[in-house]
C-alpha cells in the first residue's frame, strides 16, 4: 500500500498527539511529536540557566543549538516513541508546568524554528509519517496528502491536561493550567513566524466532545478515503 505524509496541527492539548500515536501504530507509521522537540530546547534551555525573569538569553542559546540533540525511541511497553534529549530520558520533565510556561517564547525564535523544521522534514523524508505540531500542514510539509486542524474549547483542554498531570503525581491547579492554555493559543496564533492556523486544504476537527476511540475510528476512515483517492 502507499505511504502517505499525515499533518496533524491544533491547539495546545487537544488530544492532537494521542490520537496520531494510536493511528501510528495502527498503520504502523512512524510517528513524530514536534511539541515534544520544542519543548525539548525549552528543557536545555532552562537546564543551561538560559531563561531567566529577564526573558531567554538568545545569542547564548542560538550559540549552543548545534548541542542539543534530540532523537525518539520506540518505548516497547507503551508502543510509543518517547523524547531523548542529548542521550537522556526526557519525556516527562518536558510535561512539566515549568518547561510548558517557556515553551511558547522559545518556540517563537527563528533559529529555534529552523533547526527544528530541517530536522522534522529530515524525519519525514521517506514518507509513512504522521507529524502533530502548529505548522506541519503549512510549513513543515505543505505537500502532505492529508491534513487534519484539530481543536476542541479551552476549558475542556485545560481539564485533559490537568487530569494527565494528575495522574502523574504532578502537583498542579486547574486555573493556571487553564490561563496557560489561553496564553499559549494567544502566542503559538499571533507570533511572526510560522503562526499556528489552519492550512486552507485541511480538514477540521472539533473533538471537544468526542472519545478517544470516536476520533481514532474518524482519522482513520479520513486516511482510508486518502488512499483509495
Ligand atoms: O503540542 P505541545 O503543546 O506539546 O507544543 C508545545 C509548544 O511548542 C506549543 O506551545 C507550540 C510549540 N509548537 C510549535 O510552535 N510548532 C510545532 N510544530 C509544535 C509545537
Amino acid at each position: 500500500m502507499k505511504k502517505i505524509t499525515i499533518a496533524i496541527d491544533g491547539h495546545s492539548s487537544c488530544g492532537k498527539s494521542t490520537m496520531a500515536k494510536d493511528l501510528a501504530r495502527e498503520l504502523n507509521y512512524i510517528y513524530i511529536d514536534t511539541g515534544a522537540m520544542y519543548r525539548a530546547v525549552t528543557l536545555y534551555a532552562l537546564e543551561k540557566g538560559l531563561i531567566s525573569e529577564q526573558g531567554i538569553d538568545e545569542a547564548s542559546l542560538q550559540r549552543e543549538m548545534e548541542h542539543v540533540m534530540i532523537t525518539f525511541v520506540m518505548n516497547p511497553e507503551t508502543g510509543r516513541p518517547d523524547t531523548y534529549l542529548n542521550g537522556k530520558y526526557v519525556e516527562d520533565k518536558i510535561r512539566s508546568m515549568e518547561v510548558s510556561k517557556h515553551v511558547s517564547q522559545v518556540a517563537a525564535l527563528g533559529f529555534v524554528r529552523e533547526a527544528m523544521v530541517d530536522l522534522q522534514r529530515l524525519m519525514g523524508e521517506a514518507k509513512g509519517v504522521i507529524m502533530d505540531g502548529r505548522d506541519i500542514g503549512t510549513v513543515v510539509f505543505p505537500d502532505a496528502e492529508l491534513k487534519v486542524f484539530v481543536t476542541a474549547s479551552a476549558e475542556i483542554r485545560a481539564q485533559r491536561r490537568y487530569d494527565e498531570l494528575k495522574a502523574k503525581g504532578e502537583a498542579c491547579d486547574y486555573d493556571e493550567i487553564l490561563q496557560n492554555v489561553l496564553e499559549r493559543d494567544r502566542l503559538d496564533s499571533t507570533r511572526e513566524i510560522s503562526p499556528l492556523r489552519k492550512a486552507d486544504d485541511a480538514i477540521v476537527l472539533d473533538n471537544s466532545h468526542m472519545t478517544i476511540e470516536e476520533q481514532k475510528e474518524w482519522l482513520l476512515e479520513r486516511v482510508k478515503e486518502v488512499l483509495i483517492s
